[in-house]
């Protein structure tokens, strides 16, 4: 079997999800072929940002299987900005069998064990309907679109450099933890200013004081300390990240580090031998060097991926291919 996927790039497999939302009532969900969408030109998405999204991987065993990593833990998240967008929200159950469901009509777009690839999935749910105030929408459609991947950012074993934002992606007590498009939208400049300056991505700190690292635009931040702690950030203006918390688990029962929820503060990374970002699409991305202003912090780990970064790197990827038996019901086996 040969893969359909090119690298991080949308490819458009067979079979969509679609479910829709109106008079206070889920319809029927069901699969259809086209991925295009004909909604209000008012919609709340379009124009208020009434929406929602999740992402998360279906990967292909050694065996032929396909397994699912942590799809409980997304549709628990995903009802979690549903309902702060005032939206909604879809049943476990339901997410989980719509998942399941999509995944299996796609299966021929999995890309073959292997080379590290796998489905993406991407649920979410948007505001839909005719609406001219701020208001909540009159309708919505819960769908579900998947892609075959590669790797996010251009490889994921040779350490990245990133910049140091000078712009917030969410605001104090705002929506950082929730998984919603304005965050990302709101990403989208200081991304592009730090892409234009040459760096992998840029790193946004705490939107409160500008002292502390919070995370990526698209995954999480850690780092590995000379004295063998895995420290990320913990801030209410983060995304819960389904994979910091895979690998906090994995480093404290796998490892032996001692596992540190707290300060990361961006002018004292001295500490730090190893540092990576992490997420469902940037799985574990190395990060090699972090420049503010005109100071780039160089990392030890700056050539290739740290010796514990690594360790997590195998594990992780390992039990979500099914080599490295699952220590905590992570995987569905379809
Ligand atoms: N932080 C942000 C802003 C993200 O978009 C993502 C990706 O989903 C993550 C962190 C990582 O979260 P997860 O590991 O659940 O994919
Ligand atoms: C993910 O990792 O699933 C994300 O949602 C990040 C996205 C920007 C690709």
């Amino acid at each position: 079997m040969i893969s359909k996927a090119k690298g991080f790039t949308y490819v458009k497999a067979n079979m969509i999800y679609m479910q829709k939302w109106k008079d206070g009532a889920w319809g029927e969900g069901k699969l259809e072929e086209s991925d295009q969408f004909t909604i209000s030109g008012l919609s709340t998405s379009l124009h208020y940002g009434q929406e929602c999204f999740e992402g998360l991987k279906a990967y292909r065993r050694l065996d032929g299987k396909i397994q699912l990593f942590r799809v409980k833990d997304n549709a628990e998240r995903f009802q979690m900005s549903c309902s702060y967008m005032m939206m909604p929200t879809i049943p476990t159950e339901v997410f989980i069998e719509a998942v399941k469901k999509v995944v299996l009509a796609n299966a021929d777009f999995i890309p073959p064990y292997g080379n590290k690839e796998s489905l993406y999935i991407r649920p979410f749910m948007i505001g839909v309907g005719d609406n001219l105030g701020l208001r909540p929408a009159p309708e919505y459609i819960f769908s579900i679109i998947v892609s075959p991947v590669g790797s996010y950012f251009n490889g994921e074993a040779k350490p990245v450099d990133m910049a140091v934002s000078q712009y917030d992606r969410a605001a104090p007590n705002g929506t950082g933890h929730v998984k919603v498009g304005g965050n990302y939208a709101a990403s989208l400049f200081a991304q592009m200013q730090a892409k234009k300056a040459g760096f992998a991505d840029c790193i946004f700190l705490d939107p409160q004081t500008h002292t502390k690292i919070e995370e990526v635009g698209a995954a999480n931040f850690f780092g590995i300390t000379n004295d063998n702690k895995y420290i990320t950030p913990k801030s209410p203006s983060i995304l819960n990240s389904i994979t910091n918390r895979s690998l906090r688990y994995l480093a404290k029962n796998h490892l032996g580090l001692e596992v540190v929820e707290g300060e990361v503060f961006i002018d004292k990374l001295d500490h730090f031998t190893e540092a990576g970002a992490c997420g469902t699409a940037a799985v574990i991305t190395p990060i090699g060097s972090i420049t503010k202003n005109d100071h780039k912090h160089v990392f030890p780990a700056h050539e290739k991926m740290g010796e514990y970064t690594k360790k997590l790197f195998d594990l992780l990827t390992g039990i979500q291919f099914g080599d490295v038996e699952d220590p905590q019901g992570w995987i569905t086996v379809l």
